[in-house]
């Protein structure tokens, strides 16, 4: 994918972002710090480091193998680095349990689609609303009029979501049945049930055709901007991160490579360097 991909649409979400943000000296929402994670022989992560400051649209590529994933799976606490820190806000995370990360604000899509297939999509998003509901919703709504009232505004909220995707039409229609351009956006629905403070999207547009590329980039960067949310995005593929993200840190064999802006990192001699005759990273085409 090109620069040319991007709609009218998305270069004008980019031009109205702020470029010199006065939250950049902001303490860091997340701070990973100096981690490593091995499996056996493979070093899937190592030593790396870096923050993401609120309100910004952080990317991490590399090609498959990485250690991309591995990455996010450490922040949800899914895997265990055998060293470094995690931080969200300040406080370390390591050893919380992966429901606790996302009840404090992170929130995920995965690589393949991990949604309930057989129900609709307005009972997956529903799903993402559990982390929200409380002890007594859960406990079989003891307390009935509460209960009612809860589940009115779960499902209120789920219905902001739907329109906010502008996947209306789909409401009552089981998840398997849908194109999967609309699986990934019911997927990033859940995600957004959960309320989150960072967004953590990995590949959102992995085998997806050029329109729907053109949408779910126009979703990425309408959920930074009208719902505040901050955005760490994995891709595989350089030019969508190009197009949209503010800071980019590349990955190779587990290894910080090269940090910055997208244009700051397109011209680094390690990027370069490490992707010449590479197809993943059309470095100089790029210029
Ligand atoms: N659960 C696991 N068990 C063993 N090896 C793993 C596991 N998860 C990832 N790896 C290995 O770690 C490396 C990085 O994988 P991954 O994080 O999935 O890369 P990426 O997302 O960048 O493609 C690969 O060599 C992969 O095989
Ligand atoms: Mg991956």
């Amino acid at each position: 994918m090109t620069a040319a991909v991007v709609t009218a649409a998305v270069e004008a979400a980019v031009e109205a972002a702020p470029v010199d943000d006065p939250r950049s000296e902001a303490a860091p929402l997340l701070e990973v710090d100096e981690i490593s994670l091995r499996f056996g022989g493979v070093t899937a992560i190592d030593a790396v480091s870096f923050k993401v400051r609120a309100g910004e649209l952080y990317a991490i590529i590399g090609p498959n193998g990485a250690g991309k994933t591995s990455i996010f799976n450490s922040i949800s606490q899914v895997y265990r680095p055998q060293s470094g820190d995690i931080l969200w806000r300040g406080d370390s995370i390591m050893g919380v349990r992966p429901d606790r990360v996302a009840q404090l604000g992170v929130a995920r899509t995965f690589q393949n689609i991990e949604l309930f297939p057989q129900m609709t999509v307005l009972d997956n998003l529903l799903t993402g609303r559990h982390i929200r509901m409380s002890s007594s919703f859960l406990a079989g709504a003891l307390w009935v009029g509460r209960a009612k009232r809860e589940e009115l505004e779960h499902r209120r909220k789920v219905e902001d979501i739907i329109d906010f995707l502008e996947i209306e039409g789909w409401r009552k229609h089981p998840v398997a049945l849908l194109p999967y351009g609309i699986q990934k956006r019911v997927e990033l629905g859940r995600a957004l049930a959960m309320v989150p403070e960072l967004l953590l999207l990995d590949e959102p547009v992995a085998g997806m055709n050029l329109e729907e590329t053109e949408d779910m980039a126009r979703f990425i960067l309408d959920i930074r901007r009208e719902l505040g949310i901050t955005l760490l995005m994995v891709e595989h593929d350089m030019g969508l991160v190009m197009d949209i993200a503010d800071r980019v840190m590349v990955l190779d064999f587990g290894r910080k490579i090269s940090e910055g802006t997208p244009s700051q990192v397109q011209r680094d001699p390690n990027v370069i360097a490490a992707y010449l005759g590479s197809t993943d990273l059309d470095v100089q085409a790029q210029e």
